[in-house]
């Protein structure tokens, strides 16, 4: 069996590797001493997954309380963090306890945030079962739940103990879901690595060397910046058009498709405005091609703009934008609200 281990920072390791999960009790033993474990997922993965994470964490001796919400983007609210916290309580779980994330962004957000906040924190363990939660959203501490003002309005920096990626998990995914996080993976190419983006020829690649690729990167990026005040914004490249095309759409845009988009778009002005080669603008919305992944969509500048305008990463009159310089290397960008459409409708045009 194949496992690389990523050190996340000095604190904490993520393991990427094949079959994984059989041994998720002796891997969290060797970094959590304690009694029990709460072992948190939604109702789609604990039916494929539960029992067996529930066996191996038994087997290195924890006690075991299994908690799961429903599957679905629309359990990432108040309400369902406040149901866990409450069940936290009922069950007894002190901070002799741990919570195990199981599941992907929605699971590990929930359950991290809850992990953050339950007795002012106790540890979480995440182990990623999506594309996306693997090669981003597990790592790096970054917890949240939506509010009905928008998407990760209220959460927490709360780095997990471990991350513990069994990357045979993905194969349950279905196809649609599976590409659609490839997306973040094609972003830390055009962020920060040529390389990675050449190799890349579509979505069979070495899953465990290509996953544990994107981890070192964001483990770079997220320990000279983990608070987000400067680098660890490149992570948004392609996310304020592509939050923008996911709002516009009511959300039929899945995530990973819509930040597709919002790169290219991002790729393409860039390219107009004389900042990056277009030949690596091409090169971008080829790779993303590649995975079938959209380059384009049918609104306006005008109400990407506008919805852009709204977005939580803005500063006063600014937002910082993320923008190529070279398939390879991006910058961050502040730029006035009045220019996110001038940079829309330049990405929007064909190269
Ligand atoms: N998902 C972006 C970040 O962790 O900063």
């Amino acid at each position: 069996m194949k496992c690389i281990t990523v050190s996340a920072s000095s604190a904490y390791d993520v393991l990427v590797g094949a079959g994984l999960l059989d041994s998720l009790g002796r891997i969290v033993r060797a970094v959590l001493n304690v009694p029990t474990a709460v072992l948190v997922s939604d109702s789609r993965v604990d039916a494929l997954y539960g029992d067996r994470a529930e066996s191996a964490l038994r087997a290195a001796d924890y006690r075991v309380i299994r908690y799961v919400f429903p599957a679905g983007e629309g359990s990432k609210n108040t309400a369902e963090y406040v149901r866990m916290l409450e069940f936290f309580a009922a069950q007894g779980v002190d901070r002799s306890s741990c919570v195990i994330a199981l599941g992907g962004g929605v699971t590990g957000d929930l359950a991290g945030f809850a992990a953050a906040t339950y007795l002012r924190g106790i540890p979480v363990v995440q182990v990623p079962t999506s594309v996306l939660a693997c090669v981003d959203s597990s790592v790096g501490g970054k917890v949240a739940v939506d509010l009905t003002a928008g998407k990760n309005l209220a959460g927490a920096f709360h780095q997990p103990r471990a991350v513990v990626c069994d990357t045979q998990l993905l194969d349950t995914l279905s196809p649609d879901f599976y590409i659609d996080g490839c997306a973040e993976i094609l972003k830390y190419g055009m962020i920060c690595d040529r390389a990675l983006l050449d190799g890349l020829t579509g979505p069979d690649f070495d899953r465990e060397e290509i996953i544990a690729r994107c981890i070192s990167h964001k483990r770079d990026i997220v320990c000279r910046d983990e608070f987000d005040s400067g680098e660890r914004q490149l992570l948004n490249f392609g996310h304020t058009f592509g939050h923008a095309v996911e709002r516009l759409s009511d959300y039929r845009i899945s995530h990973g498709r819509a930040v597709a988009i919002g790169m290219a778009i991002m790729s393409r002005a860039a390219a107009r405005m004389g900042i990056c080669p277009e030949a690596d603008a091409r090169l971008c919305c080829e790779k993303l091609a590649a995975f079938s992944l959209p380059t384009e969509c049918e609104y306006t500048p005008e109400q990407l703009a506008a919805v852009a305008a709204g977005d939580k990463k803005r500063r006063g009159n600014s937002v910082t934008l993320v923008v190529p310089k070279e398939a390879g290397r991006c910058v961050l960008n502040p730029v006035p609200m009045d220019r996110l459409a001038d940079y829309a409708r330049l990405g929007l045009e064909a190269l």
